[in-house]
């Protein structure tokens, strides 16, 4: 079991919370948090083995603990994970894994120099869709990548000490890392509006990798919730929609077929087939990327959204910022 102390009980860390108490590889040793009403909401939803407090400092050097959870606002979250990692102490750490690709190479240099794990919780990795569209795609099913199309939009909630793209984009961004096998956009482009406070609340990035497109849409302000990626490949394309339930996944076997010249064709025509929604086992992704952290603590091996996948995704978004500014 690894002992996990974990900063932040806020809207998502009380769903990271409660993933490492039900998960049988951790243990919830230590809940922080500086508002004392947060605090006594995890004490009425937890058993007595947690220890609460509003100081972590009280636990950098706890022999008890193995691991931090961080699940507090980006902007105060760099300096504590500094000191975690100073600790000698692993860290999972919520997206976006820093403010910028500076800092989050610090952060990545740092867990390497004390040999830890450091885990950015990039959780569509771990989500049983996009690891099948993965498959999907090195198996040879899908072909050659063409385009991802991806919008993530709601009604708020709107942060105030990062852009909508720094807390949506971050997640298409990693996905596209994950499936394409790490490949890096040569050029990118982004456009973003400041409706409601200091931080752009609607970005539309685009960029262009080696042999295919990506457009993404991240927003604030939509009067529906959004979460759909579409990835259009040489032999098929599919749709995940994760606000569905059971039918998250379509697959079209459809396409353009290229003119023979064999033939004496000239024409592009359209292929079209099968329309399939596969039966894949509903999984947690959070639960799956507490899980994975713990593993990669008992095995000493890297995570899949490791430090240097964290500074990847964080270094497009350093230049998807400077567009947003040169587009103003
Ligand atoms: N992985 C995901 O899918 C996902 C989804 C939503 C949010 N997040 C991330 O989770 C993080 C938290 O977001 P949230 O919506 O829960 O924010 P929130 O404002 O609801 O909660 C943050 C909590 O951290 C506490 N806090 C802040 N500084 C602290 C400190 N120094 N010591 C102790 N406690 C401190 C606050 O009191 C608050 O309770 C953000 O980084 C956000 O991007 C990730």
């Amino acid at each position: 079991m690894i002992r996990i102390a974990q900063i932040g009980y806020g809207y998502w860390g009380a769903n990271v919370a409660r993933n490492i108490i039900a998960s049988d590889k951790t243990q919830l040793s230590a809940l922080i948090d500086l508002r004392a009403d947060r605090l006594k909401v995890a004490e009425q939803n937890f058993n007595g083995q947690v220890r609460y407090h509003s100081d972590y400092r009280e636990f950098l050097q706890d022999p008890e603990i193995d691991a931090f959870a961080l699940a507090i606002q980006t902007a105060p979250s760099f300096e504590i994970a500094k000191q975690i990692l100073n600790a000698g102490k692993h860290l999972f750490i919520e997206k976006p894994m820093a403010a910028d690709a500076e800092k989050a190479t610090e952060l990545n240099e740092l867990a390497r120099r004390n040999n830890l794990v450091l885990h950015v919780d990039h959780i569509m990795l771990y989500h049983p869709i996009i690891r099948r569209i993965k498959q999907m795609y090195e198996s040879g099913e899908l072909g050659d990548l063409i385009y991802f199309d991806i919008s993530r939009m709601n009604l708020g909630p709107i942060r105030l000490d990062v852009n909508a793209m720094l807390d949506l984009a971050v997640h298409d961004l990693a996905v596209i890392d994950f499936i394409s096998g790490g490949k890096e956009p040569y050029h990118v482009e982004a456009i973003g509006e400041k409706h409601y406070g200091s931080q752009e609340t609607l970005t539309y990035l685009t960029l262009k990798y080696d042999g295919f497109l990506a457009h993404i849409k991240s927003s604030w302000i939509s009067p529906i919730k959004e979460r759909r990626t579409m990835i259009g490949g040489t032999k098929k394309m599919v749709i995940f929609d994760d606000m569905k339930t059971l039918d998250k996944l379509t697959i079209f076997d459809q396409g353009i077929i290229e003119p023979s010249e064999e033939y004496g064709e000239y024409e592009f025509k359209t292929r079209t087939g099968d329309i399939t929604i596969p039966y894949i086992r509903q999984e947690d992704a959070l639960r799956n990327s507490v899980e994975h952290f713990a593993h990669c603590i008992v095995n000493g091996t890297q995570s899949i959204s490791d430090g240097a996948h964290g500074v990847k995704v964080t270094r497009i978004l350093d230049e998807a910022k400077r567009k947003l500014i040169l587009n103003d």
